[in-house]
Formats: C-alpha cells, sequence, structure tokens
C-alpha cells in the first residue's frame, strides 16, 4: 500500500472514514459503493474514490469496498492497530472526564496514569486508576512505557509542564490548555479546542442568520 504524499486534507478526514465505516461494521455491512458512502457521509462520491485512491484504491469496479478490509486499512494507516498508554496531567473537570470516557480503550489508547499537584486528589480513583502526585510522574515515566500526555491544566502551567514532559522523553502531547506550546520540532503536539470549534458554529450560524435575513429583504 502506498502511503507517501498522502495530503494532510485527506489524513485529516480518515478519522471521519474510520468512524463511518466502524458503524457499518457494527451493522453487519460486508460492502459499501462510494455512493452509498457519499449519501451517508454527505461527501462527494468523487471525493471519496479520490482520497481511498491514495491508498492505492481498496474499491473494486462494481463491487464497492469491503467494509471491513477498508476499516482495518485505514486504521492501519492512522496507527490504530497499535496500542498506546496515555497519561493525563491535571485531574481537573476535564482530565476525570477524559479519564472516565471508556471509548478511548476501544481505539487503543488505554489510560495508565493521572497526576495533580492537589494533594486532595491524591489516591482517588477513577475507573481504577489512582491519581498520583506530580513528582511521582519522572519515575512513572522511566518505569512504564508513555506514548501520549494529555494536558488538562491551566493554561500558565501548560508550557513549563510540556517542556519538563518533553524533557522526560514524551514525543506526543494532547493538549487542551488554551495556549501554544513552543516544543522542539520532534515533538508532535495535538491541540483540541472546543471553543475554537464553537467559534466556528457561530460564524456559520451568523451567516446562516444573514442569509435567512437577505432572503426575507
Ligand atoms: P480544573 O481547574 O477543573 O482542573 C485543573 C487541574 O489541574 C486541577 O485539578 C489542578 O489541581 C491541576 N493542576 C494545576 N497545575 C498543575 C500542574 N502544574 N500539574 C498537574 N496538575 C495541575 O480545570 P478544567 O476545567 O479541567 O480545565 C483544565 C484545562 O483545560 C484548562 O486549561 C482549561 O482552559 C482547559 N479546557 C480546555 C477545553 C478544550 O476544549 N480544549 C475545554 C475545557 C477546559
Amino acid at each position: 500500500m502506498q502511503e507517501k504524499g498522502i495530503s494532510l486534507a485527506v489524513i485529516q478526514r480518515l478519522p471521519r472514514y474510520y468512524r463511518y465505516l466502524g458503524e457499518l461494521l457494527e451493522n453487519d455491512v460486508v460492502r459499501i459503493s462510494s455512493k452509498e458512502l457519499s449519501e451517508r457521509m454527505k461527501v462527494t462520491a468523487s471525493q471519496i474514490r479520490q482520497d481511498l485512491n491514495n491508498f492505492g484504491g481498496f474499491g473494486q469496479q462494481g463491487y464497492g469496498y469491503n467494509v471491513e478490509y477498508l476499516y482495518t486499512e485505514i486504521g492501519k494507516i492512522l496507527g490504530l492497530d497499535k496500542q498506546y498508554n496515555v497519561i493525563i496531567i491535571g485531574a481537573g473537570n476535564l482530565g476525570q472526564a477524559l479519564a472516565n470516557y471508556t471509548d478511548f480503550e476501544r481505539r487503543g489508547f488505554t489510560i495508565t496514569g493521572i497526576f495533580d499537584v492537589n494533594p486532595r486528589l491524591e489516591g482517588i480513583s477513577i475507573r481504577g486508576i489512582e491519581i498520583r502526585m506530580l513528582d511521582e510522574l519522572e519515575n512513572f515515566i522511566k518505569n512504564n512505557t508513555v506514548h501520549i500526555a494529555a494536558l488538562t491544566i491551566p493554561k500558565l502551567k501548560a508550557p513549563n509542564v510540556a517542556k519538563e514532559l518533553v524533557r522526560m522523553g514524551i514525543k506526543a502531547i494532547w493538549n487542551f490548555a488554551p495556549i501554544d506550546l513552543n516544543l522542539p520540532n520532534d515533538v508532535m503536539v495535538e491541540n483540541v479546542h472546543l471553543a475554537e470549534s464553537l467559534m466556528r458554529l457561530s460564524y456559520n450560524l451568523k451567516a446562516l442568520e444573514e442569509s435567512n435575513e437577505n432572503n426575507k429583504k
């Protein structure tokens, strides 16, 4: 399978294909044409064909796509056939919500540690994972394989904690703190900002309202 030179736009669409294909699999759908997939996903059939052709094309003329095969291959491209250990730094509202969410495990992401600085949280367990104090972090990382650190701490604390994580050998940070982290190029940072997504929604809502107003005139 050829994966070189795939555009970022395609890569960003893959999780959505993966989710739809997963739903099809749960409903025992064995194969699907690009037309049917396009109707479900509200993406043009030609876009789907183009996107999936990037990987040498999993479809067959007149047969469509084998759902399980496509799901597995996209999973491999996204690295989901592997297991990742994730630690959460910051056991407040968001950190605890992430720790309580069981679906990440189904995707191969296991939460193995939760850290905070608030002594009142020490020893409390979330789904069997004990909250530890931040001063135990370095030893924990030395003694356990950690692939990803989620940062759910106040934004002003995030840059320093991120630097510390990198010094301890962490190469992938899932950053929820609303601040840009300035880290070496070989460290991957994925920012998740719900507020930015809300702003996009607000923009689209505003555009819709304006177009309705204009239609009334
Ligand atoms: P929270 O106040 O409930 O939790 C923050 C936790 O971090 C507390 O338990 C605190 O003791 C701990 N903490 C503080 N300094 C620390 C350090 N140096 N090391 C380890 N733990 C430390 O706050 P909440 O609501 O959980 O939000 C956490 C962060 O996530 C904030 O930066 C917030 O802005 C952000 N956030 C981001 C969202 C997003 O869409 N990306 C959505 C909601 C919150």
